[in-house]
């Protein structure tokens, strides 16, 4: 790797930034030497109804585990992201919707607008009996109603759980029962590239699941003839009807839970990552002005889905606590064409655009042709996030998408740190294509070994978080056990983040991959027990065993390996009614890209099934598999070999 490939900061973000390369050094030697006062110095960057006088109070030890922010803090994060606004920008506007269609019409939401919906949506609920501490579940489309509803929440108090619009209603119903939800926000169906979701269907299908499901809101975006349950369903723009348009703000405490986001591990089900209030807005409104040196004015587009929590942190909490204008599109990039992402950016002049490596390589496929005919000069900053970026995608993205002009922000981060952990500021870090580059402040990062001793120097190891930060999750929704046994036992003392990272000489980051059984598909988690255990469900099928594989366009695919029932015979038929039976299941996102029918799955004398086989052969490497004596069937791998998937 060629890591003498440095971009120096250009001079005039030097100039121009907030912090440059010494007060980068400043502001992190100061986080992590004095951290009470650091955070509470920060902390003034929100608006509190109680002023918190503690910061961080935490320790990751089993005995006194415990982790809190600002504890004694009490604020409200809907009035951080509207009220404070309205006396100096109420007229600026806080939100650009662009619609999946482009001959139609984006929609702008002045900061008085956004607050008077948010308002309004807020009223609506609580009418529906929603108070604070409820779980609010949210299957909406990318539509302005979205962020109404992830903010209404916020202003009452309630919890929202954001299901991702592209999930199965199955997946949908196990999260509405996890977090015991009684209410649904939908839509009649949602739109993407000119293909219709039929999401009031899916949540009717979930209703059949979640028995603890009363009430649905339904937004009627498309205007779809849908069913409707008389007793259970509203439609909103009824429900909307006289209510008022003001709603005061639940005065929340820092440490009251804000959201929860299911999101994949490497077992079990997905677990609902909890956030809470003052931390995690600080974190996000913090990061997003660092790594983008966010100023006012700056058109914001972050072209994530809000199902994820880079659309919570980047699309929503952040720019908005910020006083940002952001965009949110409904659409997809390459639809109708190639040229779609650059024709917003020239639309709307956006200055900053976050986006995901898988997104860059698709379009990277599709040609230059689409990007050089769009002029692309208002922006000044390329973001990326959700997998490593290969400095290939980097360099397409450095200069034919910013004509070399633009520094290229990689955050890496997880939707359990809340926002950017390790990531650039355009003013102070010169650029290494591939490299997330420098922590941000009061992140510490360290290198483990299996054996968990530190490691010092340029070198390789699993990456830990030696101590708290704002932004960290709080919880496993429902399971205060799980939370401690996945992130904090592996490397006691030390937060788990599953991946793998190597520093360099110069004491820059970059992040490998995941260490554990979760797959990156397209920048998005998908854990492959859950995989597995959706293609188990099959009646046909004995066993499955699903492991990542290496995917030009999604960075990883998904190899399955699946064992039938006796008496059942492998076909073509159903190798597609296996793929399509866990996209239903789960959802498209989740669906294998190779399917392999095994006799037999390479397993150890104890029953351990050997993944690091299947790997290999998944990625086509059969000529290193290793020891295979201590198998307790060595000739399965044979069969395997003969049978890959290429
Ligand atoms: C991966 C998305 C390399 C990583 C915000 C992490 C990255 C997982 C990067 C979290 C990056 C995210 N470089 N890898 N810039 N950003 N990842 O929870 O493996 O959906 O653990 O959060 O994505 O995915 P999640």
């Amino acid at each position: 790797m060629p890591e003498q490939e440095l971009y120096p900061v250009p001079p005039e973000w030097a100039a121009r930034a907030r912090i440059n390369a010494d007060g980068y050094d400043l502001l992190y030697g100061r986080s992590l030497a004095d951290p009470g006062s650091f955070w509470l110095d920060q902390a003034k960057r929100l608006d509190w109804i109680k002023r918190p006088e503690i910061a961080g109070d935490w320790s990751f030890d089993k005995a006194d585990f415990h982790i809190r922010w600002f504890a004694d803090g009490k604020l409200n994060v809907a009035a951080n992201c509207l009220d404070r606004h309205l006396a100096k920008r109420g007229g600026d506007t806080a939100l650009i919707w662009e619609p999946d269609e482009p001959s139609e019409q984006p929609r702008r939401f002045t900061y008085a607008e956004l607050h008077q919906e948010v308002s309004v949506f807020a009223n609506v609920l609580k009418a529906q009996g929603v108070t604070k501490g409820d779980r609010v579940t949210i299957y909406l489309p990318m539509i302005p109603e979205a962020a109404f509803a992830v903010l209404a929440c916020a202003r009452i108090g309630a919890i929202h759980s954001v299901v991702f619009a592209g999930f199965s209603p199955e997946a949908l119903a196990g999260r509405i029962e996890d977090c015991g939800s009684t209410i649904v926000i939908t839509a009649d169906e949602g739109r993407r590239g000119g293909k219709r979701v039929p999401l009031k269907a899916n949540v009717d299908a979930a209703a059949a699941h979640a028995p603890g499901l009363k009430t649905v809101i339904v937004v009627a975006a498309t205007g779809a003839q849908v069913p409707f349950d008389a007793t259970r369903d509203r439609w909103y723009h009824e429900a909307r009807e006289g209510v008022p348009a003001t709603c005061p703000p639940e005065p929340m405490g820092a440490e009251d839970p804000l959201f929860i986001l299911y999101t994949s591990g490497s077992t079990g089900q997905p677990k609902g990552v909890m956030h809470t209030s003052g931390g995690y807005l600080l974190w996000a409104s913090l990061t997003h002005e660092l790594c983008f040196d966010y100023r006012p004015g700056d058109v914001w587009w972050c072209a994530a889905d809000i199902g994820w929590v880079t659309g919570h942190s980047y699309i929503l909490y952040g720019p908005l606590a910020n006083g940002a204008t952001t965009l949110m599109f409904e659409g997809v990039p390459n639809w109708p064409d190639a040229s779609r992402i650059w024709q917003v950016v020239d639309r709307h002049k956006v200055h900053t655009i976050f986006t995901a490596p898988t997104a860059l390589r698709a379009l990277m496929k599709d040609g230059d042709d689409f990007v050089a005919r769009t002029d692309r000069s208002s922006l000044k900053l390329l973001g990326t996030v959700g997998e490593p970026i290969n400095p290939e995608a980097w360099r397409w993205y450095h200069e034919v998408v910013g004509g070399g002009r633009c520094p290229i922000i990689d955050t890496w981060w997880q939707t359990e740190t809340g926002g950017a952990m390790i990531a650039p500021m355009p003013g102070a870090t010169a650029l290494k294509p591939g490299s997330a580059t420098k922590p941000m402040p009061g992140v510490d990062p360290q290198l483990v070994n299996p054996e968990g001793e530190v490691l010092s120097g340029a070198t390789e190891g699993n990456l830990v978080i030696a101590r708290s930060w704002p932004g960290q999750m709080r919880g496993v929704w429902g399971d205060r056990e799980r939370f401690f046994q996945t992130y904090f036992t592996t490397y006691p003392g030390k937060y788990t983040t599953g991946d793998g990272a190597r520093r360099d000489a110069d004491g820059y980051w970059w992040i490998t991959g995941r260490v554990d059984d979760v797959i990156n598909v397209s920048g998005h988690r998908m854990g492959t027990a859950e995989v597995e255990s959706a293609l188990v469900l099959h009646p046909e099928v004995a066993e499955a065993a699903v492991v990542g594989m290496p995917h030009d366009i999604k960075g990883q695919g998904i190899y399955a390996y699946v064992t039938l029932n006796s008496g059942h015979a492998p076909s073509e038929a159903l190798r597609k009614d296996l793929i399509s039976w866990v996209r239903k299941e789960i959802g498209p996102i989740a669906a294998p890209d190779k399917l392999q029918f095994a006799p037999g799955l390479p397993k150890t004398r104890s029953g351990k099934i050997m993944r690091r086989i299947l790997r290999k052969i998944a990625e086509g490497d059969v000529s290193s598999l290793g020891d295979t004596s201590t198998l307790a069937d060595p000739s399965v791998v044979d069969d395997l070999v003969a049978n890959r998937v290429a």
